[in-house]
């Protein structure tokens, strides 16, 4: 048996929560190691809709653990906001079955600012963030003035700290002649709350060696997606976290040898919310066509995700990144409307054929992509649950598409319900 990572091969809306709804209901351990409350995951199980942004998917099915890693930055106020909207529609959540990371990094209120008053001021160069103090939390946390879970503990530790962060924050603020930030308040709110998440709190590297110990199956639950991976995605428009899969390691305190198959989710076109380059962006009616047959708006912010077709290329780049064995090949059916299809197989830049994404922004929005093309099926692959039964154009489609990014299609996904799967390779037991 595997432990699995579930990663985003794009840049993230690849349709995660409903492989890791599946695959939540086989593991033992549902694990976040990377990202916050950007991110946002939607479950439907027996007709209830979840919408989960901190909380692992796990936390919605009795008898999981649920772990908060250390690699995740986490705004207090949000996880227990969300812990109450999920209790109220009857889940169960205690210290058995939720876990927290003692030295995982808070997002506090001046960090939620610090993002607003970035992007508001940026203009035209603005990353397009999702407001919520992401990118200033994990600056202080490398900047190594950052409040940890463990600091709720005391009211003194809790103080010095809070100086020194808010030192740093105040000469920013009053440079951009913005009201300075005031910390007693903060105390007081922090240790009102302190208790509630501090019951969760636990040293979570050592956990998760006894869970394995115990060969308990653990499932790393990926925010975003590669594109976005604050390395290898297309900086600097992309998060600030890694998000490839040999973060889980580090963002929870195992050895990458933890991870056996990582897994990696794939829309069967691409999707961006946010700015930054997509070479094989749509501006036209197909581009609408897939956003509104796709139902391409954000589950966090709501924001209209800008659509194109599948690109290969980068794909197969990030599959070498991120080490992903085997892709579960999401939305399928969004193309079954479609004449032509199209996919990227290489760039153009400066009249010379590439086959990868160049590392310079200003290259990426050069890249002109070069397309293979495949007739469309024009028929219904909705509710699909055989291979064999794919009209023969989207068999075409999927067998050119796995040959081209050289990973394996461990699943092929042909509607929103979770049983609407052709299942290939169940990733948990295969190697
Ligand atoms: P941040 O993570 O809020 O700093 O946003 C940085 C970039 O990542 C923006 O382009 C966001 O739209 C994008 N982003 C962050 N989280 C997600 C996600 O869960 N799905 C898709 N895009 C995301």
């Amino acid at each position: 048996m595997n432990n699995v990572a579930v990663i985003g091969s794009q840049w993230g809306d690849e349709g995660k929560g409903k492989i890791v709804d599946w695959l939540s209901s086989e593991a033992d351990v549902v694990v976040r190691f990377q990202g916050g409350h950007n991110a946002g995951h939607t479950l439907v199980i027996n007709g209830v809709t979840y919408k989960l942004r901190l909380l692992p998917s796990g936390i919605v099915r009795e008898n999981k653990i649920s772990i908060i890693g250390n690699g995740v930055v986490i705004d207090p106020w949000a996880l227990l906001e969300e812990i109450e909207e999920i209790r109220s529609k009857g889940v169960k959540i205690t210290t058995e079955n939720l876990i927290i990371s003692e030295s995982a990094n808070l997002i506090l209120p001046f960090h939620k600012e610090m993002d607003e008053i970035r992007e508001d001021i940026a203009g035209k160069s603005k990353i397009g963030t999702t407001r919520r103090g992401i990118g200033p939390a994990y600056e202080d946390k490398v900047g190594r003035r950052s409040i940890r879970v463990m600091d709720l503990i005391s009211k003194k530790n809790l103080d010095q700290r809070l100086e020194t962060v808010l030192m740093h924050h105040n000469a920013i603020r009053k440079g951009l002649g913005k009201k300075l930030f005031e910390k007693n308040k903060l105390i007081k709110d922090l240790l009102d709350i302190a208790p509630k998440i501090l019951i969760h709190s636990q040293p979570v590297w050592k956990r998760i060696d006894q869970l394995t110990k115990n060969k308990k199956k653990i499932l790393f639950e990926g925010a975003q997606g590669i594109l976005l991976d604050v390395d290898h995605g297309t900086y600097p428009f992309v998060t600030s976290s890694n998000t490839v899969a040999s973060s889980a390691a580090t963002g929870v305190g195992c050895g990458p040898q933890k991870i056996n198959y990582v897994l990696g989710i794939t829309k069967a076109y691409t999707t961006r919310v946010g700015e930054g380059p997509f070479p094989t962006e749509l501006s036209d009616s197909i581009g609408e066509e897939l956003g509104i047959r796709g139902k391409e708006f954000g589950t966090v912010t709501s924001r209209k995700r800008r659509c194109g077709w599948f690109d290969g290329v980068l794909v197969r780049q990030t599959i070498k990144i991120s080490g992903i064995n085997g892709i579960a090949l999401t939305k399928l059916d969004v193309l079954d409307t479609l004449k032509e299809i199209k996919m990227c197989i290489a760039y153009e830049l400066n009249g010379k054929k590439i086959d990868y994404l160049p590392a310079s922004v200003e290259d990426q929005i050069k890249v002109k992509p070069v397309y293979r093309l495949f007739k469309g099926w024009l028929k219904s692959t909705r509710g699909i649950k055989k291979f064999e039964e794919l009209p023969q154009n989207a068999k075409d489609y999927i067998n050119e598409l796995e040959k081209f990014i050289e990973a394996k299609v461990s699943s092929v996904s042909t509607s929103p319900e979770r049983n609407d799967t052709i299942l290939i390779q169940d990733p948990f037991k295969s190697n």
